[in-house]
């Protein structure tokens, strides 16, 4: 099989490499990708984004969208928004047959890349406090935990960690 990388830099590439991946692709989604993102919203989160949700982020000018693609097959992918000089990292996911390989951290460091291009000073985000798999990658990159919002999940009152990655 041909090895298909493209990746936006030179870093991102060596990282996959440690991570043992040799092929695949990072783009901004499209319009054309949404119905695999409406698909793939039940199995990757447990409470996924509506139809409506996902479509809005669309039409949302604030919004950055980041998908990973083995071959064809959207992977996994990432929404955030972008507002003045903040970066937030609204949801990141992965396809459950391709966890565990290391999409999920070159997607994140796509992300990060993306907000520094885009000027961003830092990029924060929310986390369940139960999600220690998730908590565990943000670490990784850089991450630090900045607040706790209790209650902040409607779902099942659980608290949100914040979660800040200053861009020095
Ligand atoms: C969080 C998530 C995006 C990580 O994606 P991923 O591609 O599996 O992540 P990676 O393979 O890059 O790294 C996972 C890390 O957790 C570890 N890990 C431990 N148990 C694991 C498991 N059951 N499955 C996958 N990884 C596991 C891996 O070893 C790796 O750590 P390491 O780099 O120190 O070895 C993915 O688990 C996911 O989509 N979860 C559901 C959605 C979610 O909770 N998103 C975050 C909040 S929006």
């Amino acid at each position: 099989m041909n090895v298909l990388k493209l990746v936006p830099n030179l870093e991102l590439a060596q990282q996959a490499e440690q991570v043992g991946l040799n092929e695949f692709i990072l783009r901004p989604l499209t319009r054309s990708d949404i119905a695999d993102v409406i698909s793939l919203e039940p199995q990757i989160f447990p409470r996924g984004w509506s139809r409506a949700l996902v479509e809005s982020e669309f039409e949302n000018p604030c919004s950055v969208r980041l998908g990973i693609f083995l071959g064809l097959e959207l992977a996994g992918y990432s929404f955030s928004r972008i507002v003045e000089d903040e970066f937030n990292l609204l949801n990141i996911g992965v396809k459950l047959p391709h966890r565990g390989i290391g999409l999920g951290q070159v997607l994140l460091q796509a992300v990060l890349k993306e907000a520094q291009n885009r000027g961003s000073t830092v990029i924060f985000l929310e986390v369940r406090e139960s999600n220690k798999l998730a908590q565990k990658i943000y670490q990784k990159a850089g991450f630090r935990i900045t607040g706790k919002r209790p209650s902040y999940y409607s779902d099942n009152s659980e608290t949100a960690l914040i979660m800040e990655l200053p861009f020095l």
